[in-house]
């Protein structure tokens, strides 16, 4: 039966080019540093799973966001647990991304022919700031609330565009009920299908090029970009 789906899909072709495939012998600490980008993609399906029970008892509008937050953390059965997971989850993908860059960046595995999947990473990257910013207003409290001002005020002194960027961010000129749907709306519905899209495309690369190998394994096959 197996080998009848594999036929009509090639399921096993897929398998073998994401499972299967060649990734380069590393040993101790180095070998850790792979792993980096792989650890990125597990929080970001951790957030995906946490912030979708979430929303499933969350209010974004000013009125109830900021008790519907104090509902799931006191009531929800494990809803403390499971905010508490999107709370860290949150800070730990800037952390493993921004590692994963680095570690992209000191083997010099952005270098032809991966400068595409180093592009799509920059705007991983920018997502995931965007994650932060927009979350960050949701549980509707004082610090929220000052931060995304904050926020929104340094956006807005960007020379020429600013006062159009924070007008959009803020859903109008000052903050209040439209901001919050706003930012909801791009934390849950924009930001996730941009992400999705980019990684997919990311992981597309990473696959089609293969993992480069250690950077003094490339000095010794005398390849031209060296390490
Ligand atoms: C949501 C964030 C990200 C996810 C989920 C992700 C995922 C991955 C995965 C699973 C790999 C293969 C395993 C590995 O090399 O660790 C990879 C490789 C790569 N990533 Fe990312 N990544 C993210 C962010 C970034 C960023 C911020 C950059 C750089 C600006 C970047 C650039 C690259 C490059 C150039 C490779 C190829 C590395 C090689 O061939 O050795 N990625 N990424």
């Amino acid at each position: 039966m197996i080998a009848w789906v594999h036929e009509r899909t090639g399921l096993d072709r897929v398998w073998k080019a994401l499972f299967e495939r060649h990734v380069p012998e590393a040993r101790g600490p180095a070998a850790w540093l792979y792993t980096l980008g792989s650890a990125s993609l597990f929080v970001f399906l951790v957030q995906a799973l946490t912030g979708a029970l979430l929303a499933m008892s969350y209010a974004p509008t000013p009125d109830h966001a900021y008790d519907s937050v104090r509902y799931i953390t006191g009531q929800v059965a494990l809803g403390g647990f499971i905010r508490g997971l999107h709370h860290w989850g949150a800070s730990f993908m800037v952390v493993l991304a921004v590692l994963h860059m680095l570690r992209v960046y000191f083997m010099g595995a952005y270098k032809y022919p991966r400068e595409i999947t180093w592009m799509t990473g920059v705007c991983l990257l920018l997502l995931v700031m965007g994650f932060s910013f927009t979350g960050d207003l949701l549980p509707w409290d004082q610090k929220a609330y000052w931060a995304t001002a904050v926020g929104t005020n340094i956006a807005g002194q960007t020379p020429v565009i600013g006062g159009v960027v924070s007008r959009v961010l803020k859903g109008g000129s000052e903050m209040g009920a439209a901001t919050l749907t706003r930012f909801y709306a791009f934390h849950v519905l924009v930001l996730p299908a941009l992400l999705a899209m980019v990684v997919l495309v990311h992981l597309f690369l990473v696959v089609w090029h293969g993992i480069s190998e250690l950077p003094e394994r490339r000095l010794q096959d005398g390849d031209p970009q060296g390490p």
